[in-house]
């Protein structure tokens, strides 16, 4: 399984930033010969410049969310549809900043899911406690509703991502344990096993939460981590790149 490196850029830069910040991961993509797919999710209205620095070359492009319909009178949003005519071939749906700012459920993060499988995107599906969840130890019990409610039944597993985001870690700087981070994944990996069969195997698993270059090589080789998700670091092309090269 060839792991992933996502970079999601949240509500962050100018469109100057962005164009840059892609030039340069391009580049260090094309000089470094990573063992991982590279992925960039800048804010909806740079889509398209990113789009443009990095061509159709060694770093894909993503949205970091997407409405459930295809089209239609729903002022603000933007559909999956439209993502993937930008060139996009992966959406974030149910990051927990959407869940607590956005009021989104399971249900509502399933429907994007489907919105974007439809579209020919993959969707990259977030799960993860919060800080009181797992003091009261109920993070695998949180996770695996979340899983049973937001991932779409019935689907070709290769075309699903499922991120580990605990939210406590998230822009924090504090990270789960190695230890707690291969729990959860294997948690996520049996889950998943009993929403898609023997395709849960296929599934990329990345972790997410405070990712950077000095820790990522150890998180990255835990068993069931295929990747990682990573906010502040992915705005900085060199630390971006460092946690792509810590991929074995
Ligand atoms: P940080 O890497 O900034 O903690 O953000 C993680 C995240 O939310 C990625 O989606």
């Amino acid at each position: 399984m060839t792991p992933l490196i996502a970079g999601n850029w949240k509500m962050n830069g100018t469109l100057a930033d962005a164009r840059s910040l892609a030039q340069e991961v391009l580049g260090g993509a094309q000089a470094g010969g990573f063992s991982c797919e590279l992925l960039v999710c800048p804010p909806f209205v740079h889509l398209s410049a990113v789009g443009g620095a990095l061509g159709e070359g060694a770093v894909r492009l993503g949205g970091q969310d997407c409405h459930t319909a295809a089209g239609g009178a729903h002022t603000g949003d933007v559909s999956a549809t439209m993502l993937r005519d930008l060139g996009c071939g992966y959406v974030i749906v149910g990051h927990s900043e959407r869940r607590a700012d956005h009021g989104e459920d399971n249900a509502l993060v399933r429907a994007k899911a489907e919105a974007a499988l439809a579209a020919g995107l993959v969707p990259i599906v977030c799960v993860g406690e919060t800080l009181d969840e797992r003091i009261a130890g109920q993070a695998l019990a949180v996770i695996g509703r979340q899983l049973k409610g937001s991932v779409p039944v019935g689907m070709a597993a290769e075309r699903l991502v499922v991120a580990y985001e605990p939210v406590w870690a998230i822009g924090t700087g504090r990270t789960a344990t190695p230890g707690d981070v291969a729990e959860v994944h294997a948690e996520v990996r049996r889950v998943l096993g009993g929403l898609v069969g023997e395709s849960a195997a296929q599934v990329r698993i990345l972790y997410g939460g405070s990712v950077k270059p000095d820790n990522a090589a150890e998180l990255l080789a835990q068993e069931n981590v295929n990747g990682a998700l990573v906010g502040g670091a992915s705005l900085k092309a060199a630390d971006f790149l460092a946690i792509a090269g810590a991929c074995s």
